[in-house]
């Protein structure tokens, strides 16, 4: 239809008065159509100009952010924007031009209810030239409250999980304490007494397991408890070079060859120094561990879209596939002396900020860690500033 009007259009010198009348009726179905489309989309929509002005508001985005049509009048978008944040935002996004991928905000009613909105500032380009930009804002209260709740759901779970590891370790122990009571009795109601060197082995393997009883304990408190993670401004990369100056000797006489490739000018992230080079060290362990005949390590950094990704190769013994999905599991272990807690407790860890972590392996050839971390915001930001910058 838009390309007959355009036609139309290139010929219209040579249209009459009832082909101009009907074109004209064609156009204004055609905008009545666009509006109705706009009008009626659930998300909000903003439409600036060249010059920030506002062209264009829907119904939706009038509605999220309490704007009128009143309001419109020619002026800049940002002006018409009732909240500080929100106002700061649009008006440093669209005179820097910077490309932000998604920013939140929580906004308050007054009556205390609170509402998430997203905003997505796209430039619209015609012919290469930016010609204004377009603001979609959506209401993301309920999916952020939905993924909360998942969240809930997931870490009840794993405390599930962690509860029946609990019920199984504990019960080796008790079965053991359980029969050696049960011998000291039946000795006793034998022979009326019990010999002295009988009495201190059975003695000292309930001492024993006592004292397994309590590591199991201590254990999964130390993984079921909140942890008070102190975030910091950190460098990873420093934090990598640091655990690595720290580990490489044990690593070199165990003949493994390591390599760092670390990404230089890494934004910084909100890290608790102390645990992640507990998740850190707990990685390379294990890795150390597949590789009893040496091998290497390498362990990189690298910025991707809005994450810091952190990854752990070795050339080690690899993990099966039908053990991939327990490795995290409290309690999974293959090794002898292993309790099975370094990946729940790296797991935890990474969660704690706010990060992913997965893992790939191939039997024979080698395991890979990867944890994901988001760049806050504000330092996404600070590096488009300075591309910006260098631009000039
Ligand atoms: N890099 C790796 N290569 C091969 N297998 C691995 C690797 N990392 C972990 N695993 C497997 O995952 C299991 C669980 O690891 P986890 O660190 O949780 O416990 P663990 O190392 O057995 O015990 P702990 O960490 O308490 O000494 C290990 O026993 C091992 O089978
Ligand atoms: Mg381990």
């Amino acid at each position: 239809m838009r390309r007959f009007i355009k036609k139309a259009l290139e010929i219209f010198q040579k249209l009459d008065k009832k082909q101009v009348y009907s074109l004209l009726v064609d156009m204004a179905t055609e905008n009545e159509r666009l509006e109705m489309a706009i009008e009626s989309m659930p998300d909000g929509i903003m439409v600036s100009d060249k010059e920030h002005r506002l062209v264009l508001v829907n119904k939706t985005a009038e509605r999220l952010l309490h704007i009128t049509m009143r309001d419109l009048n020619e002026r800049l978008v940002w002006e018409i924007v009732n909240d500080q944040e929100v106002s700061d935002f649009i008006r440093q996004t669209l005179t820097n031009q910077e490309k932000i991928p998604e920013k939140e905000f929580t906004m308050n009613e007054g009556n205390g209810n609170m509402f998430i909105l997203s905003f997505i500032i796209t430039p619209y380009v015609k012919e290469g030239t930016v010609e204004g930009n377009l603001i979609h804002i959506s209401d993301i209260t309920e999916r952020k409250k939905r993924e909360a709740r998942l969240r809930r759901a997931e870490s009840l779970a794993s405390l599930t999980t962690l509860a029946a590891g609990v019920a199984h370790e504990i019960k080796n122990p008790l079965g053991s304490i359980s029969i050696h009571i049960q011998l000291i009795k039946k000795s006793i109601q034998k022979k009326k007494k019990i010999e002295q060197a009988a009495m201190e082995d059975h003695l000292k393997i309930i001492d024993e397991e006592i004292n397994r009883l309590n590591g199991i304990i201590v254990d999964f408190l130390f993984a079921v408890r909140p942890m008070n993670t102190n975030l910091e401004k950190e460098s990873i990369n420093d934090i990598i070079e640091d655990l690595m100056e720290f580990i490489r000797p044990e690593l070199e006489s165990a003949k493994i060859t390591v390599e760092l490739g670390l990404e230089k000018d890494l934004p910084y992230l909100p890290l608790d120094v102390k645990y992640i080079k507990q998740a850190l060290l707990n990685i390379i362990k294990n890795a150390e561990a597949a590789m009893p005949e040496g091998g290497y390590l390498r362990v990189t950094t690298r910025q991707e879209e809005g994450f810091i990704t952190v990854k752990i190769a070795d050339s080690g013994a690899g993990i099966p596939d039908h053990l991939m999905d327990k490795i995290f599991e409290p309690y999974f272990t293959t090794k002898e002396f292993g309790s099975g807690l370094g990946l729940t407790l790296v797991y935890k860890i990474i969660k704690e900020h706010d990060g992913e972590i997965s893992v790939e392996s191939r039997e024979g050839k080698g395991t890979t860690f990867s944890l994901n971390f988001p760049i806050p915001q504000k330092e996404q930001r600070l590096i488009d500033f300075k591309g910006a910058d260098n631009e000039v």
